[in-house]
């Protein structure tokens, strides 16, 4: 492998080039990054008609002791189901007193909330009543032991009262339940029930062992907030950025009828901004263009849509004092307008009847109010020019982990004078990447080594899908459940390019003579930490021999005798982590030592390899 160390002849990697793409699947915000512990907290999921289906609540007590029932009482206009409890037996009755500990309802959270000893949780309520109450609220352990409780009591709530109750824990269960429960006779209504631990990412709401995980890839931005998410198998549960804004009570929130799954948009527009600036990342807002899966709002009537995103658009960098959405955004506590420069014209939507002529009205209208604001298409133009105007365009690849290597030169030969590539979806799936295999992440490597190079061409690249809670879905780069998390070998391949955003891509040439397939690419970056400049040469070794390759490096100024070699690598290329062995395949760093202009180096079989010189 030949280096060309010097940074004159190499070229700058834009400073966007790797980020990630947040998508509201496999429960990655509603029971995952947003830390709200209450699943259907205010009883919609079930959709608006009354019976509704209450689940995952539960009844505590059978029916000679209470009845629970649903109707439209609640005092919130956008989603008025309420929860009606009639409980039947009474403390003071002989004949019918309620069971020991009560009657009520229990809602165990997204597959158990992950309650911790000495931390404390918030809880807030809705409650109306025909009488006085005595409501205990207790986060409950999975072996029915009350992990702490406290009592609501009140001798007048005919209207509905917000209440709020702190609750520090005594002990840790991560399966636990919220738990109300009574002894007393009466109707009691309840609404909007939340649990919040108060230690979420500075308070934002963001579970903060999921944020750091996110956090240390350093991505430049941050896609959001899908995916099919924004488009809907029908536009009428498509993701609609102003029916997710304001106090969470009043949000509606949706049925994600792609993902199937109901989410009380706790995480909503400005949420998502708050997770951008909070990450460092620049944010990529990706809107509904008036298509979705199965229907489409046509051209001619696409106007309120087209000023439905200029309002979002203000919402998030409009003036705070001068502009009707700043001034709402600051209400909301954020005077400060967000860095947002980059908007996609939906998602995946290129070729259906009414894309092109909805794009047109929403790049004018953008283009005339945001000069600035980079637009993205989603019509893949490496293969024809696009016939519109845009700033990127959307390339996603799924596919077995050969065909991702083989795409390491996909964008080798594209026009270097059109829009920019976005690659804001890709990995490999199937067989191949099982839950996060090893062979995934190499052929992952060697498609991203591809765009590095590529880098003149490709602005932005993301992995999808972000995350995935284990209880819904399968792959994502980060799995989860209430207490635990692990990154799959894909994650931590993202680790290796960390360092890339705005370093220098050198030029490097390879050469072999063996069989296995190979990609290489070297860059040079000075350190924030140290402020020194560094080297780093990433081979993937795709074959399941060891080659031994000798890197011959050029245009040094000076070089440390000592280097470091970071491998990701296991025993056998299907191998994935899991809760019991999160860190099977993960980065492994050993002294590289006799560093020098020329290396005799050795890459394992079926392996990504960093080489670090301090030079
Ligand atoms: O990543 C999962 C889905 O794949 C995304 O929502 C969509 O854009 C693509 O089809």
């Amino acid at each position: 492998l030949f280096v060309d160390a010097d940074v004159s002849s190499g070229r700058k990697i834009p400073h966007t080039l790797f980020g990630i793409f947040f998508e509201e699947i496999n429960h990655a915000g509603a029971g995952g990054l947003w830390a709200e512990l209450v699943k259907n907290r205010g009883f919609e999921a079930g959709g608006p008609n009354t019976p509704s289906n209450i689940d995952p609540w539960t009844i505590l007590g059978n029916e000679t002791y209470l009845i629970v029932s649903t109707d439209r009482s609640s005092c919130f206009e956008r989603n008025k189901i309420a929860l009606k409890m009639d409980v039947l037996c009474d403390h003071g009755s002989a004949a019918n007193a309620c069971p020991d500990g009560g009657v009520g309802i229990s809602n165990p959270g997204f597959w158990g909330m992950n309650i911790e000893q000495g931390k404390t949780y918030k809880v807030v309520l809705y409650v109306r009543s025909n009488g006085p109450i005595n409501v205990s609220v207790s986060l409950t352990g999975s072996d029915a032991k009350t992990l702490v409780a406290s009592n609501i009591v009140a001798s007048h709530v005919s209207n509905w009262t917000k209440m709020e109750v702190l609750l520090e824990a005594k002990a840790t269960d991560h399966y636990s339940s919220l738990q109300l429960t009574t002894t007393r006779k009466g109707a009691i209504w309840f609404d909007q029930i939340s649990v919040m631990p108060l230690d979420t990412y500075k308070g934002h709401g963001f579970r903060n062992d999921l944020f750091s995980m996110v956090q240390d890839m350093k991505p430049a931005f941050i896609r959001f907030p899908g995916g099919c998410f924004v488009e809907g198998s029908w536009l009428r549960s498509a993701f609609r950025w102003k029916e997710t804004i304001g106090p969470w009570q009043e949000r509606p929130g949706h049925f994600g009828d792609v993902w199937n799954y109901w989410t009380d948009d706790g995480m909503g527009h400005l949420e998502f901004l708050q997770l951008a600036e909070d990450l460092g990342a620049l944010p990529v807002w990706v809107f509904n263009n008036g298509i979705s899966h199965n229907d489409e709002v046509s051209t001619p009537n696409i106007l309120p849509f087209v000023q439905e995103i200029l309002d979002g658009l203000e919402f998030a960098k409009g003036d705070a004092e001068s502009t009707k959405w700043g001034s709402l955004r600051a209400s909301l506590g954020h005077p400060e307008p967000f860095d947002l420069r980059y908007v996609a014209i939906g998602n995946e939507d290129c070729g259906k009847p009414n894309y092109l002529g909805n794009y047109l009205k929403f790049y004018v209208a953008i283009k005339q109010s945001y000069p600035d604001v980079k637009i993205i298409s989603n019509c893949d133009a490496t293969a024809k020019p696009l016939d519109h105007p845009a700033d990127l365009f959307e390339y996603h690849v799924y596919d077995n982990a050969n065909a991702f290597f083989s795409q390491s030169h996909k964008f080798d030969q594209i026009s270097r004078s059109g829009p920019k590539v976005f690659a804001s979806e890709y990995a490999v799936m199937g067989d191949d990447a099982g839950k996060g295999s090893l062979l995934a992440a190499l052929g992952e490597a060697a498609f991203v080594i591809g765009l590095e190079k590529n880098s003149d061409v490709v602005e932005m690249a993301s992995y999808a899908p972000l995350f995935t809670n284990t209880n819904h879905h399968s792959l994502g780069s980060i799995t989860f459940d209430s207490s635990r998390m692990y990154g799959t070998p894909s994650y931590w391949m993202q680790h290796f390019f960390r360092v890339s955003n705005g370093a220098t891509l050198l030029n490097s040439t390879l050469q072999t003579s063996s069989s296995n397939p190979i990609v290489a690419s070297a860059i040079s970056w000075k350190s924030s930490v140290d402020n020194k400049n560094y080297l780093r040469i990433k081979v993937v070794n795709f074959g399941s021999s060891a080659v031994a390759l000798k890197i011959s490096i050029s245009g040094l100024k000076s070089i440390d005798s000592i280097g470091s070699n970071i491998v990701l690598t296991s025993n056998n290329v299907k191998d994935e982590n899991s809760f019991d062995e999160p860190k099977k395949v993960v980065p492994f760093k050993t002294p590289l030592e006799n560093v020098g202009e020329n290396m005799n180096v050795v890459l394992v079989p079926y392996s990504l390899t960093a080489f670090d010189l301090s030079i």
